[in-house]
C-alpha cells in the first residue's frame, strides 16, 4: 500500500491535497480505500486532459471528410446473391467456432435511472426478462444451431462488476456454462469539476468514471480474454452493447462480410432518421474510414445532401462491431484512442453528506470503441434495417426508452408471424400497438425458423403472445 506522506505531498504539489481533508476521521479500511485510487491517478494524463477542456478539445478537421463506402442492403438479385455467399461464409466460421461475443456492460446507465447494472433491467415485453437474459438466449440458440460454443466477455466496471458477477450466479449463467463466460473490468477514468479539481464521491473515494467503452481495447489485452480467445482458436470479436435487445450476436452476414472485405474492424450502419440523430456517422476522414460522432458534425455536414437529395452522410453507426483478434492485439495495448469530454452532474462528497447536483458540475472523460477504427488496415460498413437491428434503451421515458423498444420488439416478432401467413392484427409497422409479441430466441433466432414452427393462417386471440 502506497506510504500516507508522499502520495500527500504528491497530491500537494500537484494543488490536489484536497482529496485528503477528512484524512483523520477515516477508519484504517477507508484509508487504504482512498489510497488506493490516489495511487492510481496520473498527474501528466490529468494535465493534458485539463489543458484539453480549458482551452477547447482541438475539435475535428472536417474539411477532408467523406462518405464511407457502404455494403448496402440488396437491392436486387445479384446483390442478393453476394449476401447470401456471405452468409455462407460467417455460417462456416461459427461452425467452426471462430466467433466470440463481446458485451460492454461497464457504463453507468445514468440516463435510464435503473438501479442495478443496466442488463438486468427487465425488458422482455411479455416474460419481462432481462437484457443479459436475452443476450444470453440468443448466444446459446446460436451456438445450438452452429454447433459450437461461442464464449462471452463481458465487461464490467467498479460500480457493477460485482453485482453483475452476482446476477449471472444466482441465475445459473442464464444457461451457459460459467467456463464459457468471461468477465473483466474496465479502468475508471476521474472527474474533474470546472476549477480542474479531483472530487471526491465519499469521504473515501475519488469521484471516477469507467472510461469509456474504449477502454474495452485494453481491458481485453490485460484481462487475459484476448489470450483466452487465442487458446479457443477465436480469431473475430463481435462487439455489442447491453442496451440494445435487437442486436444480432454473431451474426454470419456482418462475419461473412467483414472477412470478404478483408477487414480488420467493421461497424453495421442504418439509414438514419433525421439530419440530427444522435449516432455517429461512418465516414472517410483523412483518408481512413471512421466513425464521427454527432456532436462533432457541425449543422452543414450534418444536412449535407447528394445530388439525389439523400443525406450526405446517411450511414449512422449503431455500435455494433466485429474486430479481428489480431487487430485488438496490435492496437488495444496501446493508449492511441483520442479522449472525449462531457460536462456532467457528478455526485460528490461535501463535507458531510454526498450531494446530487441538478446542474453539470463536473467533467468526465472517456475514449470510444470505434476510435479504433482509422488504425484498421481495412473497415468494412454494413447497412441494416433500422427496426430488424436497432432497439436502444437509453432513457427511462420517450425516445430510445424500455417503452420504445419493447414496442419494435412486438413489431418486430409482428413481422415475423405475418411472414409465416399467420394473421397478425395492427398491420405492417404496427404490430406492437395492437398487440404485445415476444419470441425467445430460444423458441426461434429468425423469421425463417418461425415460419418452419407455425402453421399459416392461424390468428391471434388476446392482447399479448409469448413464444418460448
Ligand atoms: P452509453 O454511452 O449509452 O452509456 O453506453 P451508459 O453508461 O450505458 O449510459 P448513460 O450515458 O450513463 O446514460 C453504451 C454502451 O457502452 C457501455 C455501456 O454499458 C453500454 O453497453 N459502456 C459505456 C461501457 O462498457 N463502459 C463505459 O465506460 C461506457
Amino acid at each position: 500500500m502506497a506510504d500516507y506522506g508522499k502520495m500527500k505531498a504528491e497530491f500537494e504539489a500537484n494543488g490536489q491535497d484536497r482529496v485528503f481533508a477528512h484524512w483523520d476521521r477515516l477508519t484504517r479500511e477507508e484509508r487504504d480505500e482512498l489510497l488506493a485510487d490516489c495511487e492510481k491517478v496520473d498527474f501528466a494524463w490529468l494535465a493534458a486532459r485539463w489543458n484539453e477542456f480549458t482551452n477547447g478539445a482541438a475539435g475535428i478537421d472536417l474539411s477532408s471528410l467523406q462518405p464511407a463506402p457502404i455494403v448496402e442492403l440488396p437491392r436486387n438479385q445479384a446483390e442478393g446473391g453476394k449476401d447470401r455467399q456471405a452468409i455462407a461464409v460467417g455460417e462456416e466460421l461459427l461452425r467452426a467456432g471462430k466467433a466470440a461475443a463481446f458485451l460492454v456492460a461497464g457504463g453507468q446507465g445514468t440516463r435510464l435511472g435503473f438501479p442495478g447494472p443496466k442488463g438486468c433491467y427487465p425488458l422482455g415485453p411479455v416474460s419481462d426478462k432481462t437484457l443479459f437474459a436475452w443476450h444470453a438466449e440468443q448466444i446459446r440458440a446460436r451456438a445450438a444451431r452452429y454447433g459450437k460454443v461461442i464464449p462471452w466477455y463481458i465487461m464490467t466496471s467498479r460500480d457493477n462488476d460485482a453485482e453483475t458477477r452476482r446476477y449471472f450466479t444466482e441465475n445459473g449463467h442464464l444457461g451457459l456454462d460459467p467456463a464459457d463466460v468471461f468477465f473483466f473490468m474496465q479502468d475508471m477514468a476521474p472527474s474533474l469539476d470546472f476549477e480542474g479539481r479531483l472530487m471526491l464521491a465519499s469521504p473515501s473515494r475519488l469521484a471516477m468514471n469507467p472510461n469509456g467503452h474504449g477502454g474495452s481495447l485494453r481491458g481485453l489485452c490485460s484481462s487475459g480474454a484476448l489470450a483466452d480467445m487465442r487458446a479457443r482458436g477465436i480469431e473475430y470479436i463481435g462487439f455489442f452493447q447491453v442496451d440494445n435487445p435487437l442486436v444480432t450476436i454473431a451474426d454470419p452476414r456482418f462475419l461473412g462480410w467483414h472477412v470478404l472485405g478483408g477487414a480488420e474492424m467493421s461497424s453495421k450502419v442504418l439509414e438514419k432518421n433525421a439530419p440530427g440523430e444522435k449516432i455517429g456517422v461512418a465516414c472517410v476522414l483523412n483518408g481512413k474510414n471512421a466513425v464521427v460522432e454527432y456532436s462533432d458534425l457541425d449543422e452543414a455536414t450534418m444536412n449535407a445532401r447528394d445530388a439525389t437529395g439523400r443525406l450526405k452522410f446517411w450511414a449512422g453507426s449503431i455500435a455494433i462491431h466485429i474486430g479481428d483478434v489480431s487487430f485488438v492485439e496490435r492496437v488495444g495495448g496501446e493508449a492511441l484512442l483520442p479522449w472525449h469530454q462531457a460536462r456532467k452532474k457528478v455526485a460528490y462528497f461535501d463535507g458531510e453528506k454526498t450531494v446530487k447536483p441538478d446542474k453539470e458540475n463536473a467533467v468526465k472523460f472517456e475514449t470510444f470503441v470505434f476510435d479504433a477504427i482509422p488504425f484498421a488496415e481495412r473497415s468494412v460498413n454494413l447497412e441494416v434495417r433500422r427496426e430488424h437491428e436497432f432497439a436502444p434503451v437509453k432513457n427511462a421515458v420517450g425516445v430510445d426508452s424500455a417503452e420504445s423498444s419493447r414496442l419494435l420488439l412486438s413489431n418486430y416478432f409482428g413481422e415475423w408471424l405475418a411472414a409465416a401467413g399467420v394473421d397478425v392484427p395492427g398491420g405492417a409497422g404496427r404490430y406492437g400497438e395492437a398487440i404485445t409479441i415476444e419470441i425467445s430466441p430460444l423458441y426461434s433466432l429468425d423469421a425463417g425458423e418461425l415460419a418452419s414452427k407455425v402453421r399459416p393462417g392461424g390468428f391471434l386471440p388476446g392482447r399479448s403472445l409469448l413464444l418460448g
